[in-house]
């Protein structure tokens, strides 16, 4: 490949795209590529995309036509779509983005490099497109261990020289949704996976299919991981997942859950700060008692309600109850005086009724959290709830209770 490439990426969606960009820009840097901060001073321009909501997905198409210009100017350009859009739209991209080089899923991301080098050579003698995709298998259609296999855990080392890579991931603040935390001062946290995908099928997310079946890593890989980044001097780290408490690995007859994670990392020399996101609302007292116990563990919770009412917390294949969801709360304030907790609701979902939405209300005064992320439903074809129920809220009535949750929110937090 040639050297000295310029490259771009422009991140939305969660930490793990946020990561996932991180990982890539290290690999682009390892194979002699400079990042840029401008998708028109670049050679190649990637989109780490995400699929949660249409909004999201809408930017990323806009974005895609906007870079026509780019495409006449530099006929030799690569435009790589990543993330989970390009597991979910696959081909699709192709056809509404005719710009688009290659679509690579984020179970591939290893094949990164590789994927712009064939862009590159594969150039059709007009120069146009030979168009590459490589993505995971479709979990509902193949063999369980097929469909893990296809998902690969990457991590590769990062570039932690200073402002290279962290600073050159640009942040949509409109689509990325990344829960603030109380980083302290300074160093902002580095991010280290502990589980991939999500196997909690919550009937409205898009997530489990787009992100594979929920794989814990190894702990020995996890502890490398933060023992070399301890090393290169960083003191803060994040431990990321889709429903991170639900970090479980069995080797032989040992079982390490997240609160084993935290007290063998709170060892490691140098680590000063750790946190975890997302939690499934499903704290255990193993885990709380390692958060109170442990002086470097963050005393925050970021655990999503989505919804104060029943009916429409058990139409979301939420397993639990709003009663559950306040004794978790109380449990969490009880046992660590002085911890704060944040949350994501969706307001609008199929059927939630206004009586619903006040069970939500009262739940947010309630539970005093420090900040709440509040989305309007958004269907998602291929899940349950775009199959069972009908996406029946009007549009303006979600509105509506998105901007009165949000005050309630400002007013109870
Ligand atoms: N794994 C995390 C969240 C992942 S997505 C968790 O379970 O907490 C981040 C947030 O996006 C979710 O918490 C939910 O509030 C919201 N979300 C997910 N799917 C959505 C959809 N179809 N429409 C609107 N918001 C959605
Ligand atoms: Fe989506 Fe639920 Fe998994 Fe979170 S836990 S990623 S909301 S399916
Ligand atoms: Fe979006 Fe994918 Fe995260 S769909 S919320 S970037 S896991």
């Amino acid at each position: 490949m040639a050297t000295s490439k310029k490259f771009y990426i422009e991140t939305l969606g969660c930490q793990m795209n946020v990561l996932d960009s991180e990982l890539a820009a290290a690999a682009l840097v390892q194979a002699g590529m400079l990042a840029v901060d401008r998708a028109y001073d670049a050679d190649i321009v990637l989109f780490n995309t995400c699929s949660v909501r249409k909004h999201a997905e809408d930017k990323v198409y806009s974005a895609l036509g906007r870079l026509k210009d780019w495409k006449k100017t530099n006929p030799g350009g690569i435009l790589g779509v990543m993330g989970c859009m390009a597991q979910k739209e696959q081909k699709l991209i192709f056809q509404l983005a005719p710009n688009v080089d290659f679509v690579l899923g984020p179970g591939r991301l290893d094949s990164l490099v590789e994927m712009i080098d064939q862009a590159e050579t594969g150039r059709k003698p007009d120069r146009s497109s030979s168009r590459l995709i490589c993505v995971s298998l479709d979990r509902t259609a193949h063999r369980h261990t097929d469909v893990l296999d296809s998902f690969r855990q990457h991590n590769p080392d990062r570039v932690l020289s200073p402002g290279m890579p962290l600073d050159t991931v640009p942040l949509d603040t409109d689509t990325v949704c990344v829960p603030d935390r109380p980083s302290g001062h300074g160093e902002s946290p580095t991010l280290v996976r502990i589980t991939f995908g999500c196997d909690q099928f919550c009937s409205y997310c898009i997530v489990p299919f787009v992100r594979g079946p929920e794989q814990s890593r190894p702990p020995k890989d996890i502890f490398g991981e933060v023992q070399h980044l301890a090393r290169q001097g960083i003191s803060k780290i994040t431990l990321i997942g889709q429903a991170v408490n639900s970090y479980q690995h069995t080797d032989g007859e040992k079982q390490t859950h997240l609160a084993d994670l935290l007290y063998y990392i709170s060892d490691i020399a140098g680590i000063e700060q750790i946190d975890f996101v997302t939690n499934y609302p499903r704290i255990g007292d193993d885990l709380l008692k390692a958060v109170r116990d442990l002086p470097k563990v963050l005393k925050h919770f970021h655990v999503p309600a989505q919804s104060g009412s029943d009916t429409v917390l058990k139409r979301m294949n939420r397993h639990y109850t709003a009663a559950y969801y306040r004794e978790m709360v109380d449990r969490i304030y009880g046992t660590i005086p002085g911890s704060t907790i944040t949350s994501d609701f969706i307001v609008g979902f199929c059927g939630e009724t206004d009586a619903d939405f006040e069970q939500t209300v009262d739940l947010v005064k309630y539970c005093k959290f420090r900040n709440s992320f509040i989305f309007k439903y958004s269907e998602r074809a291929g899940t349950k709830a775009a199959e069972l129920y009908a996406d029946d809220v009007p549009d303006d009535v979600k509105r509506e209770r998105n901007n009165r949750l949000l005050a309630v929110q400002k007013e109870s937090g």
